[in-house]
């Protein structure tokens, strides 16, 4: 057989489409805004990283007790092999333990405030993952496509582009409100699960990401009741669960779910923290309750396995960390510092006209607001600037922000003028106009030094007409 030198084939265009239909819905702004600031490396500005939450990396110390856990682990052979496809059978035995553990949630001067009996599980309602990013991929990506998960604005960008890129439409959201401690509406989650029956599931994070709200027990009974009433699952995302302060009082959804369907996500990411270890997993609750949510979970169960399983060594020392006695003193040190940064987040944005910032009571983030009449109008915005260094620098940073929305052009030019790295409030799943910053500087000095500046420039900008 004589070959046709590939020159002389003639080559037609592909003959099918092989774009997922929710390719474009893949945003993550947190990572993405990093390829515009390496951009400034051409004007030799060193970044300060206020866009990614991981604590190890902004230099929190991992406690030594934990680092001769996990050196200890690695030295056995077994954390070298597959485990179970739902995860290590020890690390599943423990954490169904500590769910079934959990203790009724009683109203203060109430006999038992109407809250139900928490849920119980066995080990075979866990599941790990390569990090929750791998949940959150699977949860969504076997879902019936027509079915629709309602999820918060703002939202965590990895949950609504997951939830978008599975339906091929934008998120379906409801809405945060930053005038009421960003609390839900919900009676916009009620008339949006009402007129729209392709809403299957409701969708939480709490503690939140980006907002740092902590939802009060009643608002979480209330999420129970809308989806118990219209037959919804309920995905509540509690990667922040161990990491709330200042007073905020809350309940995981096991205590209050009752017999509605749902799964809450949990990881060693942001509480240990070991965001490296790429190690989640999600407790299911009432799986039998309806058998359609049986065989969804059982779908997630099967793709795991046809990836064998999740990394192993992590899950391995979830019993040996979390069951440590240190471990609820580690956790509570860890809050009060949050508490105390959230503090000086807040005091750093008081009293600038035109900028807000509700305190956090949880996770690791703070989130400021621009009010939306002082940035609505776009000339105005684009007229905006902070001063930098050089001039071709400003040149390039107003032709960047020409086309962007007007949170995105402030985080543009914050880059160019201070090297500080945030990401605009629109980049997650949000009309309003904000950004969003991190609590997870370790060095206090260098820290207030960051707010000061920041809550500095978001003044200047506002008044740079
Ligand atoms: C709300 C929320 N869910 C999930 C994740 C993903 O965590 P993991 O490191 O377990 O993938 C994050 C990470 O920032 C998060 O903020």
């Amino acid at each position: 057989m004589t070959l046709r030198p590939l020159s002389r084939i003639k080559k037609t265009t592909m003959r099918r489409n092989i774009v997922h239909p929710g390719a474009g819905k893949l945003k993550y702004e947190i990572r993405e805004i990093v390829a515009f600031a390496r951009e400034l490396d051409r004007w030799n500005i060193p970044i300060t990283w206020e866009n990614i939450g991981d604590p190890v990396k902004k230099g929190e110390p991992v406690a030594d007790w934990i680092k001769a856990i996990v050196s200890a682990k690695a030295g056995e052979d077994n954390s070298y092999a597959y485990s179970e496809t739902e995860g290590a059978r020890e690390a599943r035995e423990f954490l169904a333990d500590r769910v079934n553990r959990r203790e009724k949630i009683v109203s203060p001067g109430k006999d038992d405030g109407g809250y139900p009996n928490p849920v119980t599980i066995s080990p075979e309602d866990i599941l790990f993952f390569n990090g929750l990013g791998d949940a959150v991929a699977k949860v969504f990506g076997f879902l019936r496509r027509e079915a629709r998960v309602l999820g918060p604005s703002p939202a965590y960008s990895t949950l609504s582009s997951a939830e978008a890129a599975h339906s091929g439409y934008e998120h379906l959201t409801y809405r945060l409100d930053p005038e009421r401690n960003w609390m839900p509406d919900l009676s916009d989650v009620e008339f949006k699960v009402k007129y729209n029956d392709s809403i299957a599931g409701i969708l939480l994070i709490n503690p939140d990401n980006p907002t740092g709200a902590v939802y009060p027990v009643e608002v979480l009974r209330e999420f129970v009741r809308i989806a118990g009433t219209y037959g919804l699952f309920i995905v509540c995302d509690e990667t922040y669960a161990n990491i709330i302060y200042g007073g905020a009082q809350t309940a995981a959804l096991s205590q209050i779910i009752a017999d509605v369907p749902g799964l809450a996500l949990r990881s060693l990411s942001k509480e240990v923290p070991w965001p490296g270890a790429r190690c989640g997993w999600a407790e299911v609750y009432n799986r039998k309750v309806d058998h359609r949510f049986d065989l969804y979970i059982r779908s997630l169960v099967d793709a795991k396995r046809l990836e064998v399983c999740s990394t192993s060594l992590p899950q391995l020392c979830i019993p040996a960390i979390m069951g440590d006695p240190r471990y609820a003193g580690h956790l509570t040190w860890r809050a009060a510092m949050f508490e105390g940064r959230a503090e000086e987040a807040a005091a750093a944005f008081t009293n600038i006209p035109g900028v807000s910032l509700v305190k956090p009571r949880g996770a690791l983030y703070a989130t400021a607001v621009f009010d939306p009449a002082v940035m609505e109008d776009e000339k105005k915005a684009l007229a905006r600037f902070l001063p930098v260094s050089d001039p071709s620098l400003g040149e390039f940073i107003k032709e960047k922000t020409a086309a962007v929305a007007s949170d995105k052009a402030f985080v543009y030019w914050l880059l160019a003028s201070t090297g500080i790295c945030v990401v605009p409030l629109s980049g997650f799943a949000s009309d309003l106009p904000g950004f969003r910053f991190t609590l997870l500087e370790y060095d206090d000095e260098k820290r207030r030094r960051i707010y000061k500046n920041m809550a500095e420039s978001a003044e200047k900008y506002l008044n740079s007409r």
